[in-house]
């Protein structure tokens, strides 16, 4: 686990996007996975920019979403497909035929999770995925004692994310109590990771992954066993290292 240590979110945000650019210079068909939340808000503005200026290109992107809630609408403003297109999808030039968001609403979400994986495995499998961490140690929403083996599910999740998230709902109540998220499985066969992590909030849960032994309630700690993870990281969130 390769772990960089910026000075601030500005820099961890320039630094992801600068990996990011730097990925698609060398190959402009990458097949991206890619993250909601607020930590990686900053590094899509960066990409944004950079587009604009003309120093990147998603013409021939690939991108897969790690996770949606289940039973949002894309319409629903908290559904991480219309967090995608308003913090990264609309201002740049990524073929709309080349994003890939689980689908939240389905009458088969076992078919689902199969088609998700499947097409993954079509498009070449994810070159470079992008992955914050929850206080919990979840990735994507892997939460605590996931199955390693598991590929794209469906999962409850815990009563600390659901807390975690609530800050985008009107209420507790309106955060949904399920999702549908690649798997650990499915992010270990990612050729590259990033995982990022900013601020104070942060800094128990990355000293504990740094430090600790894998084991199934850090999901996180699972990358441990990949041979290209940088752990990207503010100074604030590295303060208990
Ligand atoms: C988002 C995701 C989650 C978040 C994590 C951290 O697609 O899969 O694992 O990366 O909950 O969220 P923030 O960045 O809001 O602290």
């Amino acid at each position: 686990m390769n772990v960089i240590v910026v000075k601030d979110y500005e820099a961890l945000s320039k630094t992801a996007a600068g990996l990011i650019q730097s990925q698609l210079m060398w190959s402009p068909d990458s097949v991206l996975g890619l993250a909601t939340g607020s930590t990686p808000v900053g590094t899509y503005k960066v990409l944004i920019d950079l587009f604009k200026k003309g120093e990147i290109n998603f013409e021939d992107v690939v991108t897969f979403n790690l996770d949606e809630y289940l039973g949002l609408e894309k319409s629903n403003e908290q559904s991480y497909y219309h967090f995608m297109r308003e913090n990264l999808f609309n201002h740049v030039n990524v073929n709309e035929d080349h994003i890939h968001i689980p689908n939240g609403i389905s009458d088969d979400f076992e078919q689902e999770c199969l088609n998700y994986e499947s097409d993954i495995v079509k498009a070449g499998g994810i070159d470079l995925q992008i992955l914050g961490i929850g206080h919990n140690g979840h990735i994507g929403f892997n939460e605590p004692n996931v199955e390693f083996e598991a590929k794209t599910h469906i999962v409850s999740l815990d009563e600390e994310t659901i807390e975690a998230n609530k800050r985008f709902f009107d209420s507790v109540e309106d955060v949904p109590k399920k999702a549908i998220s690649m798997g650990i499985k499915t992010i270990m066969r990612s050729k590259k990771i990033i995982l990022m992590a900013s601020g104070q909030g942060k800094a128990d849960i990355i000293s504990k992954l740094v430090k600790d032994d894998i084991r199934p309630n850090l999901p996180a700690s699972v990358l441990h066993l990949h041979e290209n993870v940088i752990v990207l990281i503010d100074e604030a969130a590295a303060s208990k290292l």
